[in-house]
């Protein structure tokens, strides 16, 4: 199968083209470069441009009619900076995931697979999400991945050739077990990515963020998912597309939400654990208070994607842990950072 992957050239997207090659089938890749890499599109079919360039659109179907379906990965993706600057965020997010999805109704390629987020979700007692937990995405960035799943669900109710997959990642980590690409970002904000960097001596301490919520130990509560787990689950998503909706609960589904996660919550303190095991030696850490906008956390009910993927994350913490250690290695020589001059 041919798929078009729109930012194939972020962490995410690009491990989603290494397992369709993995798995027999041709990635198409459109980025915009505007935080991808290039690096990480060489080995594939790419065109550099914008989701909502028509134009290039019409380009990219006409040169390749056979694109069976389109997984929607581009966005802008850091918190922070949403909250600073909303206008980018729902520009970029939301008015351009618009035209883009008008664009597959036009044209004809209404099959969308899309990157949605477990941040949308409210915190719940136990900390367990189902597809049907409340709602309340508490920032910018969080506000957009949940308008471009009602974009995506009233497109694909009005629209007959129209049918969407809303898929909510937990907190993926790791990187591509073949190393060929991983998280690109200088300064990850992601836990993992700070443990990696203080391990690797770039952070002098490893700072643990709270720690009097409710839970089992005191501090935050995730589902970290091995980024190739959840790169697996788009391509069986793909795969079995029109499946998917005969296996929905509701007969005649034209979207579907589905959690990507491993079913297992796992604190900050935990994961620290893990990852000195894996290290093989303790690092430097601190406690502090919360930061604004932190809360205890959540984990993923798992069971709607084995139920209408059949899917389930296979791969260990430990496993994401060792990934991103290595990928922290050696992501500096596939990604010359030297040349950059941030
Ligand atoms: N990383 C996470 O923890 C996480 C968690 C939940 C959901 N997601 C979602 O997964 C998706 C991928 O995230 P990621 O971590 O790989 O981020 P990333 O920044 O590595 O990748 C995003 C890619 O999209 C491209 N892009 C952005 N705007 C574009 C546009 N207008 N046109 C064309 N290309 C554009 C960027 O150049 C980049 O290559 C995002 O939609 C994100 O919201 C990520």
């Amino acid at each position: 199968m041919k798929v078009l992957v729109t930012g194939g050239a972020g962490y995410i997207g690009s491990t989603i083209c290494s397992a369709l090659v993995d798995n027999g089938h041709t990635p198409v890749i459109l980025d915009s470069l505007i935080t991808g890499r290039v690096e990480f599109t060489n080995a594939h079919i790419f065109y550099q441009g914008d989701i909502a360039d028509r134009p290039l659109l019409e380009r990219i179907f006409r040169e390749h009619p056979d694109i069976y379906a389109t997984i929607h990965c581009a966005a802008l993706i850091v918190v922070p900076e949403s909250v600073a600057r909303p206008y980018e965020y729902y520009r970029e997010n939301v008015a351009k995931s618009l035209e883009l999805f008008h664009t597959l109704k036009d044209l004809g390629y209404g099959r969308v697979v899309f990157s949605s987020s477990a941040s949308i979700y409210d915190v719940v007692p136990d900390y367990m999400v189902t597809e049907s937990a409340p709602l309340r995405p508490s920032s910018p960035y969080a506000r957009t991945k949940y308008m471009m799943e009602m974009i995506l669900k009233d497109f694909s109710t009005a629209y007959e050739n129209m049918q969407g997959i809303a898929l909510r990642y937990f907190n993926p980590i790791g990187a591509d077990p073949r190393m060929r690409t991983g998280i690109h970002i200088k300064n990850p904000s992601h836990v993992l990515g700070k443990l990696v960097d203080v391990a690797l001596g770039r952070l002098p301490a490893f700072e643990i963020t709270g720690t009097a919520w409710p839970t089992r130990d005191g501090t935050g509560i995730r589902d970290y998912i091995h980024v190739w787990d959840l790169a697996m689950a788009h391509v069986q998503a793909v795969e079995q597309f029109p499946l998917i909706f005969e296996r929905a609960p509701e007969p005649r589904e034209r979207y579907v939400v589905i959690n990507l996660g491993t079913g297992r919550g796992v604190t900050v303190r935990e994961l620290v654990n893990a990852f000195e095991n894996v290290y093989g030696r303790t690092i430097n850490k601190i406690e502090k208070p919360p930061r604004p906008g932190d809360v205890a956390g959540a984990y993923a009910n798992a069971d709607t994607a084995r139920r209408l993927i059949g899917w389930e994350a296979k791969l260990s913490i430990e496993q994401g842990i060792a990934d991103a250690l290595r990928w922290g290695e050696i992501r500096e020589q596939i990604l010359h950072y030297e040349a950059e001059t941030e």
